[in-house]
């Protein structure tokens, strides 16, 4: 499933990749360069096509599609942001998806020797992304903790305990160690599967959670689905209704898109440069973003009935949104099931820590490559480095909601996971995809990646692609990145 490492094997990439040295400027500029990122053995490549689609689809199935995209269906108009979103997937993030593993394939490179494969001056954009995941990973173990603690106590407390208005919630994160218990066994979970290796640990763990998380989450939609007034939160969440789309509503999808297809921070090119020459690039992409929406779409199915039973209306559901959506107003809902409450409690807990330990895998084992790749440290010193700093940078965040509370960087009541989730999606993915687009849209030119895509397959929509790169897309970007500069002073709500 995963890379190949037998030692002395020469991977299809690496074959390719030589023949390609001696074809352009650009495989000899990398010739020399060619090092491995994440592995002992020379560079690995996937062994198939399904390798690499389980693994980004376990990247991009996470907390976005479970907890971030129900919110966001809830609070714009349910269908009407569902159709706005699948649209922006199958056009944008299909888009830009084949553009980050065209890039990581041609060069065979992750991130930073991506970029500076063309010319030391890009590498920075590199640096850029690459900076993005040790952002993001200490507070997504600390979402995971919370995650871990309802899936546990649902087993050990039963559905009522978690069902108290909030208190529950509120009394954990706040006090002063068992938040910090919980991140620290998430982190050592996830620590452990990376520490394995990544046919040993990622491979094996992607095999069994995703295929898991895909029953429990089909299950337990239909059995929310059965549950007395679902159907019309069901129809409210599948009926598009035109008169809702709003700006807001389109740059609250747009930015979803990013961060739940894993964009804009390396992930897709340093897996794309593990893949098979002759594995076709545009119908793997198309395969990952299917998974990730499909999920998505059955977290909304889920969610979003679920509590407008519980609040009566979409605006209500919009006004709970945030953490009080999953952490509070759900454990509400499961609590009239009766008997049923405290295994479907738990079986969604667990299908959530599911989803977020395969993504945490994922940013944590991005985070080892980079350092790996930067210092050309082992595996294991590079690991334990990657430990230190997110666990101190967890530490950090999670005192944001207990002995630090009084920071609040984002104005009344917003906390350092707020500041940490804001610096990350809201300005440097933007960026990251930005100066990415303007990289291959008008220097490297879309010609070189079109061809690298012709290798394995056709590539039909080429026009349309080319067109999305050069001008579609930068100016999209730079639409979110003003909206949500402009959202947190205030002069937009997103
Ligand atoms: N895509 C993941 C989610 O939706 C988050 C993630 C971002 C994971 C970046 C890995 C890398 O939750």
């Amino acid at each position: 499933m995963a890379p190949s490492r037998e030692p002395g094997q020469t991977s299809g990439s690496q074959a390719q990749a030589q023949e390609q040295t001696q074809a352009t400027p650009v495989g000899q500029t990398l010739a020399g360069t060619h090092h491995n990122t994440l592995f002992d053995a020379p560079r690995s490549s996937w062994s198939g096509k399904w390798a690499f689609i389980l693994a980004a689809a376990a990247s991009a199935v996470g907390l976005g599609n479970m907890w971030r995209f129900p919110y966001l269906a809830a609070k714009y108009g349910g269908g009407t942001f569902l159709l706005t979103y699948a649209v922006l997937v199958f056009t944008f993030g299909v888009s830009l998806l084949l553009l980050e593993t065209a890039l990581g394939r041609r060069t065979g490179q992750s991130a930073i020797g991506a970029f500076k494969a063309f010319g030391k001056k890009y590498a920075f954009i590199g640096v850029l992304a690459s900076a993005i995941p040790f952002i993001i990973t200490p507070y997504y173990c600390i979402i995971g903790g919370w995650v871990t603690k309802y899936a546990a106590s649902y087993l050990t407390q039963g559905a009522g305990a978690l069902a108290d208005g909030g208190a529950f919630f509120g009394g954990f994160i706040t006090g002063p160690i068992e938040s910090y218990l919980w991140m620290g066994l998430f982190m050592l979970v996830t620590f452990v599967i990376v520490g394995l290796g990544v046919e040993g640990g990622i491979e094996k763990a992607n095999l069994v959670m995703m295929p898991a998380l895909i029953v429990m989450a089909i299950g337990i939609a239909l059995f929310t689905l059965m549950q007395p007034g679902a159907a019309e939160g069901a129809l409210y969440y599948l009926t598009p209704d035109f008169s809702k789309l709003s700006p807001e509503l389109f740059i609250g999808a747009l930015g979803q898109m990013f961060f739940s297809l894993s964009l804009a921070m390396g992930i897709m090119i340093t897996y794309g440069s593990y893949l098979d020459k002759k594995e076709s690039l545009t119908q793997s992409v198309v395969r990952v973003a299917g998974f990730d929406f499909g999920v998505s779409f059955l977290a909304g199915l889920v969610i979003v009935p679920a509590a407008f039973f519980a609040l009566g209306s979409g605006q209500a559901v919009a006004a709970k949104s945030g953490p009080s959506l999953m952490f509070i107003t759900l454990p509400q809902l499961f609590d009239t099931m009766g008997e049923a409450a405290a295994v479907v409690g738990f079986v969604f807990f667990l299908l959530v820590f599911f989803a977020a330990l395969t993504s945490a895998i994922s940013l944590t084992e991005t985070c080892v490559s980079i350092v790996a790749d930067k210092t050309g440290w082992s595996r294991k010193r590079s690991m334990a480095t990657v430990i230190a700093v997110v666990g101190a940078a967890g530490i950090l965040v999670n005192a944001g909601y207990n002995g630090l509370s009084f920071i609040e960087p984002l104005g009344a009541g917003s906390s350092l996971l707020d500041l940490f989730d804001f610096v990350s999606n809201s300005v440097m993915m933007p960026l990251a995809a930005l100066l990415t687009c303007i990289f291959v849209g008008w220097i490297i030119k879309p010609k070189v990646l079109v061809e690298e895509v012709r290798q394995s397959s056709p590539f039909k929509a080429e026009k349309v692609w080319v067109v999305l790169v050069k001008y579609v897309a930068p100016l999209l970007v730079i639409v979110i990145l003003i909206a949500y500069v402009a959202q947190q002073f205030g002069l937009l709500s997103v």
